[in-house]
């Protein structure tokens, strides 16, 4: 039997998105699944009744009947405590949850016996996840939204520009901290012609915000900022001290700065002091992105925006919802991809498949139980690992199988070796010596080859195979000249023998796999960077 989608109507204080679209109906339904929209439940997003029923849904009159029809609820918010009084046995909730900060709402959705999926506790390392990650979508949203604001805010253009009525120089404005949503401002800000500078504690974000036309600022102090995952720490007295510096310097001369710095598991950095604040040009904004958690600013307030010592500081913690069209229908993909995870059959039954790591992650509780924390990922190691042989664990004695990716102990080596020169020496004192010519280039190119693709990472893989083309198109060469007939020879005189014609085609057909593979994944690649 096909289970119900629900959506109801969010009911948190301001909130105009919508957990699912009429375009995203449409594709659950194919799925095999039955949709039931909340009636007015797009309403704020601009979506009416009519265009989810059109698309296939059916529309609840209220909450009651919305919530008593569904097997599984997508929501936006977490659920009010009212909400998760309507929850029932067996029924399943998607939803932003956050279940660290919320621990109570976790007992009290234990004690429905509900299973419940937090969108935002999946696993965004896994490749896999990318399309369901709604934390990088809606984060993406607010980047672009914060400047809309700060330029609505703002008393001049963005960009420079020169008129009959003078010169006017382009607004400055520095990001504190790079991850999605200082990406996309930087990326938004670029666009509207300001000049953008950024930074960040994590170093390997500079290369982004320079491909984004931004200019990466750094903080004179040597310190690695990464805290793993992607995510940063909490960094040293003396590091906060060279940045606030650096900060005090960049306020004083920018007239929009926007904060997204945020550390999971932690209140948000305090990054711009209320000194910062008095020092920047009367009129200049501050978005602070991370109020919700604290803020990034001092003198934010929460919720709302204020003008303090001539600065506008604008502390909304709507901002995703404040294009609540597009965050609905990104959010709404997200969970259809979701769906698609945990509806493999398509027959509109969702298995929650604890073995899957992606969803595992995501499940919080499962049938009652609190399933929260999931285990460590077992992710593989890093590269980097990889290229230092002094930080590998000692090679274990003995020769069990699980020794295999251990190094080789000396003496195994000098074997192999010892081996390898004999029959190099057998070869050359029995072969001729047209022969020993082909064989050394042959070995040494096997040798050439094998270190080449040994020392690239795993990840590279992909842009590799399009690089051996080249190589393949040397072999489908000599494979060629073996086959076709000689130039100018009479009947049959220094045209190779049959096996190596046959073996010359066989060589062709393989080469032929690898060149036309790897033009296919070079154009998918590329595909992927086309707008
Ligand atoms: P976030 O919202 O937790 O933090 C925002 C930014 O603030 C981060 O770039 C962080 O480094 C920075 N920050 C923290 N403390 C700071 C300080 N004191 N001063 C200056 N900057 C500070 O992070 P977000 O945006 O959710 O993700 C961060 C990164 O995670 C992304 O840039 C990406 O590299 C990675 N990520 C990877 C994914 C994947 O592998 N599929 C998916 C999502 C994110």
């Amino acid at each position: 039997m096909a289970q119900v989608i629900g959506v109801p109507r969010e009911t948190a204080a301001g909130e105009k998105r919508v957990a699912t679209v009429p375009e995203v109906v449409e594709k659950l339904v194919k799925l095999g699944f039955k949709v039931a929209v909340q009636s007015g439940a797009g309403e704020a997003a601009n979506f009416d009744d009519p265009s989810y029923q059109a698309a296939g849904a059916e529309i609840a009159s209220d909450a009651d009947a919305l919530w008593s029809a569904a097997d599984i609820v997508f929501k936006v918010r977490a659920p009010t405590p009212e909400e998760v009084g309507r929850m029932r046995e067996g029924q399943t909730l998607i939803s932003f949850l956050w279940p660290a900060q919320n621990p109570e709402l976790m007992q009290q959705l234990a004690a429905r016996k509900a299973t419940v999926l937090a969108i935002d506790a999946l696993p965004r390392m896994l490749s896999r996840a990318q399309k369901m990650d709604a934390l990088t979508s809606m984060a993406s949203i607010s980047g672009y939204r914060a400047v809309i604001e700060a330029a609505n805010a703002f008393g001049r253009f963005f960009n420079g520009q020169v008129t009959a009525a003078g010169k006017i120089p382009p607004a400055k404005v520095f990001i504190a901290g790079a991850g999605v949503a200082g990406l996309a401002a930087i990326g938004t800000a670029v666009g509207l012609g300001a000049i953008v500078r950024a930074n960040d504690t994590r170093a390997e974000v500079a290369d982004q915000v320079v491909s984004l036309g931004g200019e990466f600022v750094k903080v004179e102090y040597e310190e690695e900022g990464s805290g793993g995952g992607g995510y940063a720490r909490v960094m040293s007295e003396g590091f906060q001290q060279a940045q606030r510096e650096m900060y005090a310097k960049q306020a004083r001369e920018v007239d929009v700065i926007i904060t997204t710095a945020l550390i999971p598991g932690k209140p948000a950095p305090r990054l711009i002091t209320a000194d910062m604040v008095k020092s920047m040009k009367p009129g200049s904004v501050i978005v602070d992105m991370a109020a919700e958690q604290g803020g990034n600013c001092e003198l934010t307030e929460p919720g709302t925006a204020v003008v303090k010592h001539g600065v506008t500081i604008i502390g909304y913690t709507d901002l995703p919802s404040r294009l609540a069209k597009q965050a609905s229908t990104l959010y709404a993909t997200n969970l259809f991809r979701l769906t698609e995870e945990l509806c493999k059959k398509k027959d509109g039954v969702i298995d929650v498949n604890m073995d899957d790591d992606a969803i595992r992650g995501l499940t919080v509780i499962k049938e009652g139980s609190v399933t929260w924390p999931p285990p460590p990922l077992k992710l593989p190691a890093p590269p980097a690992a990889a290229a230092k042989p002094a930080a590998a664990p000692p090679a274990p004695k003995g020769h069990g199988h699980g020794a295999s990716a251990a190094p080789m102990p000396a003496r195994a080596t000098a074997i192999v070796f010892l081996v390898g020169a004999l029959a190099f020496w057998f070869v050359g004192a029995y072969a001729p010596a047209s022969f020993l010519n082909h064989f050394t280039v042959f070995v040494l190119a096997c040798f050439v080859g094998y270190m080449v693709v040994w020392n690239v990472t795993p990840a590279l893989h992909t842009p590799l195979m399009s690089v051996t083309n080249a190589i393949s198109s040397i072999i489908a060469i000599g494979a060629l000249i073996q086959i076709a007939p000689p130039l100018a020879a009479g009947a049959g005189a220094g045209r190779p023998e049959a096996w190596i014609q046959w073996l010359a085609v066989v060589a062709i057909g393989l080469t032929a796999i690898n060149m036309f593979g790897g033009f296919a994944v070079t154009r998918r690649m590329l595909h992927m960077f086309r707008k």
